[in-house]
């Protein structure tokens, strides 16, 4: 997309919105499942730690998508994302999305999901579409096992492959540091790694330990992240990472997803901020993300182009 042509034109309609990481309070792998995936229990929350998208929509014509980004990304979740809102019922037209990357990826902080989350949030509101949350759950899980979890954002828990969601009560405030040190992990990999030490007698005591964490989820100490032992020993240097957030103070350190990030949680702001420097380039601090945050957030960023404060973000275009 050229500065030229920006969203900005006349009959354009554009949305600047961000799209949040996310991290894995706790994460428990089951079973391989027969369509490959596995069964999980996890606990999902949102964070400020953000990539930015720019969506610009000119409603008449044929359907055509441009996407720009500020890193090269093969098979980008943004533009597959943008096929499966044009696909369904409703005015074709151009669609130009400007993406703005920050939120380092195969780190296990769900950047690309979210991103093609934001795309299923924002792209039907200013399309005039209104398509229902259970249609862009679906529509999101096509497209990846995070994706849906950011359509709804705040604390969850999330079973089966991750996509079927429950809300949870809001984490209360924390501080973190988020070390993300450039080491990808291939997410298919790691499970792989971790499905030869499953067994079927763990699937029931794995469970209990999921239940007795979401009902102490007050105490964070006792969140517990089942990739650690494979991936912590085959990126020792991520092991060394948790250890440097717990000397420093932190409360709980812990991998997100199958890495590569580790996460401290800090009772003080200042530290984090400190802490998070100390990692030179490498370390963000970040705060959680409430759902009622999060969707304050929605209902902002897409202000001129809705109809009240409804979930999912309802278009004031549709017919
Ligand atoms: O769904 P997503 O594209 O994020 O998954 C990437 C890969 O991670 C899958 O192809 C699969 O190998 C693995 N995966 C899994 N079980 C899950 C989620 C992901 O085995 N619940």
């Amino acid at each position: 997309m050229s500065s030229r042509s920006s969203a900005t034109d006349t009959g354009f309609r554009r949305a600047g919105v961000k799209a949040l990481a996310k991290i894995n309070l706790a994460l428990k792998v089951l079973n391989k499942r027969p369509d490959g995936f596995h069964d999980l229990r996890t606990m999902f929350q949102t964070v400020s730690l953000s990539d930015a998208i720019d969506i610009g929509f000119q409603p008449g014509g044929p359907t055509a998508i441009e996407v720009e980004s500020s890193i090269e990304i093969p098979d980008n979740l943004v533009f597959r994302a943008a096929q499966a809102v044009m696909r369904l019922p409703g005015a074709g037209g151009g669609v130009r999305i400007r993406l703005r990357k920050n939120v380092p990826m195969g780190s296990g902080l769900g950047g690309g999901s979210s991103d093609a989350a934001a795309v299923l949030l924002a792209l039907p509101v200013l399309t005039g579409r209104r398509i229902a949350l259970e249609t862009l759950l679906c529509l999101g899980a096509e497209l990846g096992s995070d994706v849906p979890f950011f359509l709804l954002g705040g604390t969850a828990v999330g079973l089966g492959r991750g996509t079927e969601l429950y809300p949870l009560p809001e984490m209360p405030r924390a501080n973190l540091v988020i070390v993300a040190p450039g080491i990808h992990v291939s997410t298919p990999e790691a499970y792989t790694l971790l499905s030869r030490e499953l067994t079927t007698d763990s699937v029931s005591h794995t469970i209990n330990i999921f239940q007795s964490v979401v009902w102490t989820m007050a105490d964070s100490r006792s969140f517990e992240n089942d990739f650690e032992a494979v991936v912590f020993r085959r990126h020792p240097q991520l092991q060394l990472i948790k250890q440097k957030l717990l000397l420093a103070g932190a409360v709980r350190a812990m991998l997100s997803g199958s890495g590569s990030a580790v996460i401290g949680v800090f009772d003080d702001a200042g530290t984090a901020r400190r802490v998070a420097e100390s990692f030179d380039g490498y370390g963000f601090p970040a705060r959680i993300v409430t759902r009622a945050r999060y969707r304050a957030m929605w209902w902002r960023q897409l202000a001129a182009h809705i109809d009240g404060k409804v979930w999912p973000p309802k278009s004031r275009y549709a017919e």
